[in-house]
């Protein structure tokens, strides 16, 4: 435990190198896999297409699992030592709930491809799969989008909850 002398909060010491590089790397596959985004079913056809999004989604889900256990067995959240319960609760919500949420749109995915592959291209069930896969994904936009704000307000209060993990436009 460390003393943050510019304000009254005590605070945890930072996070790992690794877990910074897990954090910071997961971004941009994240925004890969939203890039390469399919836009129709029909899309996947080309073999070479399912299998690679096939892949993209195991190694992503992968990643997320190591990520995972690592970051609970080995880290400790950057809140201060006084912060309410509530905002712990709240911060433990959305973090864990993007974990599965993420773990879902890659779940979801690889059950699509599977279906497609058994010759399941159509019906109530695929499309079933894919309402998960896209409600998952919109999930992720919210809790993305709400980590941000809440990141940008510890900036803003400098509870060095920002310097824990983010390498620029560092509190002083
Ligand atoms: C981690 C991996 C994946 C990510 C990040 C991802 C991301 C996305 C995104 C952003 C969308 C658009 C959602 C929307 O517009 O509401 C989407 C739709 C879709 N994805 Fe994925 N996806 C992944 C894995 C997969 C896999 C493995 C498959 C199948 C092999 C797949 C098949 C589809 C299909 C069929 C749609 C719906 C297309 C349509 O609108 O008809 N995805 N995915
Ligand atoms: C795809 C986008 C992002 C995802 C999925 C994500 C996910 C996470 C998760 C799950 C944690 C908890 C620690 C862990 O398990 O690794 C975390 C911590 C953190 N993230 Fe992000 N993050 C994203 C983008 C960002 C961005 C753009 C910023 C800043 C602008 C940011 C700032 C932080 C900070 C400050 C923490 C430490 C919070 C604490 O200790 O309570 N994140 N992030």
């Amino acid at each position: 435990m460390k003393i943050n002398e510019n304000t009254k909060y005590s605070t945890n010491s930072d996070y790992s190198f690794l877990a910074k590089l897990l954090h910071w790397s997961f971004i941009f596959l994240f925004a890969y896999g939203i890039y390469k985004q399919i836009d129709n079913i029909n899309e996947l056809e080309d073999i070479y297409l399912l299998k690679s999004e096939m892949l993209f989604a195991l190694v992503f889900l992968l990643f997320l699992i190591f990520r995972f256990f690592y970051m609970t067995k080995t880290q400790k959240t950057s809140l201060p030592a006084d912060a309410p319960k509530s905002q712990r609760l709240a911060s433990k919500i959305v973090h864990v709930s993007m974990y599965i949420c993420l773990a879902g749109i890659a779940g979801s995915g690889m059950m699509i491809g599977y279906f497609f592959w058994l010759g399941l291209n159509s019906g109530p069930l695929i499309e079933l799969v894919i309402w998960i896969h896209e409600s998952f994904v919109s999930l992720i936009y919210w809790l993305i989008s709400i980590h941000i704000i809440a990141a940008v307000l510890h900036r803003l209060k400098g509870d060095g909850v920002w310097n824990s993990m983010v390498p620029f436009w560092k509190e002083k």
